[in-house]
């Protein structure tokens, strides 16, 4: 197996970059901003305990994150691979994902983190708002608010993977194709 983590700020380009990995390494995605959002969509318990983190632009608590990823590895774990979209966001989440994939014999490859600073990732999403239909991409307040669960809990990951030596840091400003192939080239994923 040949598992993938694309790390980064909301609004880095996570999900765009994982669609293209997917088709060209034929993986399986796991974006759990997504798992969330279609809980909510149809009001499963899961989802309607989400909501009530993510509409405020909060971090869902581990051990509810923790659970839902574990449920998605053990139904699927035929696969070539993983793209972690979206998890982990914190250390302890981080550790819980080493363990899980230990048992399934395999590890982390790559991380690759996009790089973007705040004032444009705030544009984009502000963009993507008027699309999205996300509410957490509808007012400034609230992104602001995930940019401070990032830089608090989440970008303290990036020391953790580089202690393992699988870190690629990859600048996430430009054309998606370009950044697409510095993500191959750097990550050192086979062509
Ligand atoms: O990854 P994405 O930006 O789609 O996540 C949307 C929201 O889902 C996050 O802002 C957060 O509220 C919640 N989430 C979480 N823990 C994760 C992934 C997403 O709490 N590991
Ligand atoms: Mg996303």
């Amino acid at each position: 197996m040949f598992n993938i983590i694309i790390f980064g700020p909301p609004g880095a380009g996570k999900g765009t970059q994982s669609a293209m990995l997917l088709e060209k390494y034929n993986l399986v995605h796991l974006s759990t901003g997504d798992v969330f959002r279609s809980n909510i969509k149809v009001e499963t318990e899961l989802g309607i305990l989400g909501k009530s983190f993510i509409d405020k632009g909060e971090l869902v608590p581990d051990e509810v994150t923790i659970a839902m990823v574990e449920d998605f590895l053990k139904t699927t774990k035929e696969s070539n691979g993983f793209i972690f979209d979206g998890f982990p966001r914190t250390i302890s989440q981080g550790e819980a994902l080493s363990k899980i994939l230990m048992q399934l014999d395999t590890n982390i490859h790559a991380v690759l983190a996009l790089e973007v600073e705040e004032n444009e990732l705030v544009s984009r999403l502000l963009e993507r708002g008027k699309v999205s239909g996300r509410t957490d991409d509808q007012s400034e307040d609230k992104i602001r608010n995930r940019f401070a669960e990032y830089n608090n809990k989440t970008e303290p990951l990036l020391e953790f993977y580089a202690a393992k030596n699988v870190l690629h840091r990859i600048n996430g400003l430009g054309e998606i194709d370009d950044i697409f192939n510095a993500l191959v080239h750097r990550g050192r994923l086979c062509t």
